[in-house]
């Protein structure tokens, strides 16, 4: 008999910058039509971080709701996963558990490989827990998607962090196996030490997620994955909305079976006003899913996680009962609703703005709602407060 726990989701919280840039505003501004960012790219607007946000501030005011709500009893672990670290040594992560209090029975480390990240954190998340049941483990996605200014990437960019709590009898997501895997050695985005903006060859780059993904689903059949048919909701990567579209176009084709858009487009609710959130994309697509209005219970869902460099993985969830009580759509639309509008203007100051040497201590001073703040580098090292 099969005594194995049944392992996922517990819980899933988000949060983003607090400033917003309008992408017809920034269409005007460069002399292009709003429609190839609306329909062209399927992206609306972006958020953008103020001066005192960065992934630490945003993870820990994701991770914080989480935590009010479970208390940290069997949190031995905090994975950060983010392709946008802030030291090149310490783990973003450790931050964050001062921030929130968590005990010092605890290890946390950060990991990455692009947008992927956050799939290899929670994959590593189910087998620690598969281990011993008894253990959760708290997984912070966070980016702030940044690419030079005047580039054609300039108006897929974005900044958010998603948490999420892995734990045995989940009450969102069951993650059962098996999964897909696929990598290759490609330089379709990265992003060297000495740049605080992604390179990317645009083409090459959704050449190289179209080819992960199918690699990846032929790998998730050829482990005994179930038939493209059974799976009801599709969440694929979103770098920009239209992507995933362009996603879900190449999985019908290559399967020959006829894949309505309705089982996508609810994933693409949040990241249209967000943007790309690189590791914590493909989790704020899972929250639009599980927060849209149709009763899910019981439905599967299928995740494809890109991460540039490049490695894809396929994988599924099963919704769990009540999964709606853990939700928090209201305060999601509330948390997007409250962004303070910033002029192309304003948004390129703060894209400038971004302290890149360490050499001079700063004091940044609180100018979001908080609760988090980076306040400063002094000794060149990054200080954040708690509200
Ligand atoms: P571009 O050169 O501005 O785009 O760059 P384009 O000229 O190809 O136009 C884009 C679409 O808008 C086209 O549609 C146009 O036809 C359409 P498509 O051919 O794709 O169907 N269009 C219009 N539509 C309506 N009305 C109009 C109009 N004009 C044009 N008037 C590109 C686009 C995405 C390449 C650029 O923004 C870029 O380089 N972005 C960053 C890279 C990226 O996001 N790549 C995605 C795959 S890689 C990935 O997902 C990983 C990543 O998240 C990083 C990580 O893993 O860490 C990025």
């Amino acid at each position: 008999m099969n005594t194995a726990p049944v392992i996922g989701i517990h819980d899933l919280a988000v949060a983003t910058g607090s400033r917003v840039l309008d992408l017809a505003d920034l269409a005007y501004a460069t002399g292009v039509e709003p429609a190839k960012f609306h329909k062209g790219l399927g992206q609306d607007q972006m958020s953008v971080p103020a001066p005192d946000e960065d992934i630490v501030t945003m993870g820990a005011a994701a991770a914080a709701p989480i935590l009010e709500r479970h208390g940290t009893a069997g949190i031995r672990t905090v994975l950060f996963a983010t392709e946008t670290g802030v030291d090149q040594s310490k783990a973003a992560g450790v931050f964050v558990h001062r921030l929130l209090g968590l005990p010092s029975s605890c290890r946390v480390v950060e990991l990455k490989q692009a947008c992927y990240g956050g799939t290899a954190a929670l994959q590593m998340a189910m087998g620690i827990v598969a281990r011993d049941p008894r253990e959760r483990v708290l997984i912070i996605t966070s980016d702030v998607a940044r690419y030079g200014i005047d580039t054609a990437a300039e108006p897929t960019q974005g900044a958010g962090a998603v948490a999420m709590l892995v734990a045995a009898d989940p009450d969102l997501l069951e993650i059962p196996g098996p999964t897909g895997v696929w990598t290759a050695d490609i330089d379709d985005f990265w992003r060297p030490n000495d740049s605080d903006v992604a390179m990317v060859e645009g083409k090459l780059s959704i050449d190289a997620y179209l080819d992960a993904f199918t690699g990846a689903w032929d790998d998730y059949r050829a482990q005994g994955g179930v038939d493209v048919g059974e799976i009801d909701r599709f969440c694929h990567h979103q770098p920009f909305t239209r992507m995933a579209e362009k996603a879900h176009r190449r999985l019908a084709e290559h399967t020959g079976v006829d894949l309505p858009l309705e089982t996508f487009l609810p994933s693409t609710f949040y990241n249209r006003r967000i943007g790309n959130s690189y590791t914590a994309s493909l989790f704020f697509a899972l929250a639009a899913v599980l927060d849209a209005d149709d009763d899910l219970a019981g439905a599967r869902v299928g995740l494809f996680s890109y991460g540039s460099g490049a490695v894809g993985e396929f994988f599924t969830g099963i919704v769990r009962p009540g999964y709606r009580e853990v939700m928090r759509r209201e305060r999601t639309e509330q948390m997007l609703d409250a962004r303070v509008p910033v002029s192309v203007a304003d948004y390129r100051a703060l894209h400038r703005g971004v302290p890149r040497d360490t050499t001079n201590d700063i004091t940044v001073d609180a100018v979001s709602a908080g609760p988090f703040h980076f306040a400063g580098i002094v000794g060149r090292a990054r200080r954040y407060t708690r509200d």
